[in-house]
């Protein structure tokens, strides 16, 4: 797997990053386990969790998550080759939604005892903090990567013109700014009413603010749940238009000429946009992992492109 840049953080990493939001609660020990090591031994080096994803299910508070990818690299002692990003600011348990310095310093303590590491390579603000002024935010953000405990920090459900505030203010004040940025992104673009809330999809303005700033994209729900290939899966709620159903044409006719799936046709176009983009895929099995890994190998033709991006979107958004 050919590694690729990482925004502004000067790293390379894998080119599809694995999400394990299900890890410990809709996939079991086992599963997570199973596609951990497939994905490692494909050469797979970048993880994506969240200090959320999973509570509630085991210690009260605690993200099984987490805790499932620390026991996995302290098992295969490989912490050192892996690039491990997490992330804090939602509510949980007893925890408020907030990137207050005081929370950001203790949750990324407890992400650091769960993922028994001294070290987590990016730590994302999950969502955005309107309530604590940025400055505040930021500068917890910059002890902990001046104590060595945080290496970069990344933005996830921010709005374009937040993000750019944040860097803005970050290089005047010379903290560190945001090196990438994960949105809800796809191939099908949402309507304009669309509610995800607090999820933020990407909008034009804050792809052409990360391409501009070479900040690399880092989409999640990318298959929206595998929708493109599966029988069982319409398009989903808030993606119904008439744009949409002709991309599902153009995918599955695209998917059929290459003897390939639909989900594969859908990340590929992903990983290979003209601006760095690195796919968060989500597999609950193992066979999933290795379809989605698969996708690298597709290559789309210009004309394969140009039809997939010929079809009108309400953003434009390619
Ligand atoms: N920053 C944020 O706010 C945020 C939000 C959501 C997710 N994330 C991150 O993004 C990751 C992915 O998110 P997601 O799970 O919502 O992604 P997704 O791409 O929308 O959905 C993943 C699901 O699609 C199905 N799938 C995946 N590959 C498939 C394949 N090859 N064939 C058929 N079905 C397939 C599986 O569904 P089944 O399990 O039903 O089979 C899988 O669980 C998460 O693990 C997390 O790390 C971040």
């Amino acid at each position: 797997m050919d590694e690729i840049e990482l925004g502004t953080t000067g790293e390379t990493v894998s080119p599809l990053c694995l999400g394990t939001m299900r890890f410990g609660s809709s996939t079991n020990l086992e599963v997570s386990r199973a596609i951990l090591d497939r994905y490692y031994d494909a050469g797979g080096r970048f993880l994506d969790t969240a200090n959320i994803y999973g509570t509630g299910v085991g210690d009260p508070g605690e993200s099984e998550s987490e805790l499932i990818l620390g026991e996995w690299m302290s098992d295969r002692g490989n912490r050192d080759d892996l690039f491990v990003a997490t992330k804090i600011g939602f509510e949980y348990d007893d925890v408020p939604r907030s990137l207050d310095p005081d929370l950001v310093k203790r949750e990324v303590e407890k992400s650091l005892n769960r993922l028994d590491t001294d070290y987590i390579d990016l730590v994302y603000a999950h969502v955005d903090d309107r309530e604590t002024p940025l400055e505040e935010t930021l500068t917890a953000f910059d002890r902990l990567i001046e104590s060595g405990k945080v290496r970069h920090i990344g933005a996830s459900n921010y709005y374009g013109w937040r993000l750019a505030r944040a860097n803005t203010l970050a290089t005047e004040r010379g903290f560190t700014p945001f090196s990438c940025v994960q949105p809800r992104y796809s191939y099908l673009t949402p309507h304009r009413d669309a509610d995800f809330d607090p999820q933020r999809p990407a909008t034009d303005e804050l792809v052409s603010y990360c391409d501009e700033h070479d900040l690399t994209m880092l989409p999640y729900s990318p298959l929206l749940g595998g929708c493109y290939g599966r029988e069982d899966r319409p398009i989903p709620d808030g993606y119904v238009t008439t744009e949409n159903r002709l991309k599902m044409e153009a995918v599955q006719d695209i998917a059929d000429r290459k003897d390939a799936t639909g989900n594969q046709v859908a990340l590929a176009w992903m990983v290979q946009r003209d601006a760095p983009t690195i796919p968060v895929i989500g597999c609950s099995t193992v066979d999933q992992l290795e379809e989605n890994l698969a996708a690298l190998e597709l290559n789309l033709t210009a004309p394969d492109r140009s039809r997939l991006d010929g079809i009108e979107t309400l953003g434009g958004l390619s």
